[in-house]
């Protein structure tokens, strides 16, 4: 079986104001140390086949060459090369993604790159506490171009503070401009522990949905496929190691705050950077949660990802006897569909698709 293999990089240059991934500013000087820890994790690891790599933040991109070569040394540990992977896909930010890195990863067989933009208009970026300007972008986009890469995503949030539908249009044509190979638009969460959230912000839903209802007419007009909630592809651009996820296949994290999903068993690497480093040198194991699902709660969490993909998913005998009554519900509502065998979100339901998701996740009793 396939596994995909995921690693963490979880330093960046300043956090940003709407951000609650597992990432940090102002702790570069322990990348050293965390590419050693990274090091032995990996050889610690049972032999898999990986046929996906995904390297994430945080800003991979922040690494200077000589970390980047470590870390070249450190995947080819695990695979004979980055090159012999269906799909390496790097995460870079804007401003430290230089043609120096862009060609040496490049060599090493990255054929993916990932580049946060979230918007092109200076004020949007300036109150999202980016530290890149449009100008940054658009000279990382023209240097992966001119590098020859072949296969480029553009992420960028809809639902801004103060942002109108014009503003956020105008984001989006400036994008489709540049015709990536792929394209993730998502709304603004204001999630906990955010600098937004402390500000007290809340989204205008309304609006945001009409964003991203204009994001899809826009997008599909110019030949992307919409295949995920938020995430939009030239024909054959299709994330491998992201659908294989939202399959439910298997992958294998490393690094602090990595998730892995092995045997059914779902586990994950304790968050803090300096305690992954300290556990991870001392001969420790990184994880600090772990779980098998079983039953009702894993049957629910294969359909709430499954159903992210807009293709829908055939259900097994199984998952209609724990979820039929659910199922027709959301039938009936409107916010799924049932086509042929399958069953997948209606136009509404992507825009209430947690609504819907709420149904397969456990407890299951009190709703
Ligand atoms: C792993 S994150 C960050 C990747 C990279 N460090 C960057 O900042 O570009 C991937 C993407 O998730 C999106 N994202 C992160 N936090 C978000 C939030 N609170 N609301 C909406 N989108 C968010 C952003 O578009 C971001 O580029
Ligand atoms: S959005 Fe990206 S750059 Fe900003 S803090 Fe989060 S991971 Fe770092």
């Amino acid at each position: 079986m396939s596994t995909g293999l995921y690693i963490h990089i979880p330093f960046c240059k300043r956090k940003c104001n709407y951000c609650d991934f597992a990432s940090f500013a102002g702790q570069e000087f322990l990348i050293d140390d965390y590419l050693t820890a990274l090091k032995k994790e990996a050889a610690l690891l049972p032999v898999h086949f990986y046929h996906t790599l995904y390297v994430g933040g945080g800003t991979p991109s922040l690494l200077s060459v000589r970390q980047l070569e470590q870390l070249f040394l450190i995947i080819t540990t695990l695979s004979p090369s980055v090159s012999s992977f269906a799909e390496s896909t790097f995460e870079a930010n804007p401003e430290s993604l230089t043609k120096e890195k862009i060609s040496l990863l490049q060599h090493a067989g990255f054929n993916r790159f990932s580049v946060g933009l979230q918007s092109f208009d200076e004020d949007e970026l300036r109150r999202l506490g980016r530290v890149h300007t449009a100008d940054d972008f658009l000279r990382a986009f023209e240097s992966l171009r001119c590098s020859g890469v072949k296969n480029i995503n553009v992420d960028l949030i809809a639902g801004l503070p103060g942002q109108t539908l014009n503003k956020f249009l105008r984001n989006l044509e400036k994008l489709l401009a540049l015709r990536p190979e792929h394209i993730s638009v998502y709304g603004l969460q204001i999630e906990e522990g955010t600098a937004f959230f402390a500000q007290g912000l809340v989204c205008d839903q309304p609006l945001m949905r009409t964003m991203l209802e204009e994001t899809r007419v826009r997008l599909v007009a110019n030949g992307y496929h919409h295949y995920e909630i938020s995430n939009f592809a030239q024909p054959g651009y299709e994330s491998k190691h992201n659908i294989h996820y939202w399959q439910y296949g298997e992958y294998v994290g490393l690094g602090s705050a990595a998730a892995s999903f092995l045997g059914g068993i779902r586990s994950q690497n304790v968050p803090d950077v300096r305690e992954y480093i300290h556990r991870v040198s001392a001969g420790k194991s990184a994880v600090v949660f772990s779980e098998q699902l079983t039953g009702k709660a894993l049957e629910g969490e294969k359909l709430m990802v499954g159903l992210r993909q807009l293709d829908g998913i055939e259900l097994t005998a199984t998952q209609w006897d724990f979820f039929g009554p659910e199922i027709e519900k959301h039938i009936q509502n409107g916010l799924l569909l049932q086509e042929n065998k399958k069953v997948k979100l209606s136009e509404e339901g992507l825009f209430l698709a947690n609504e819907v998701f709420y149904s397969f996740v456990a407890p299951f009793d009190e709703k």
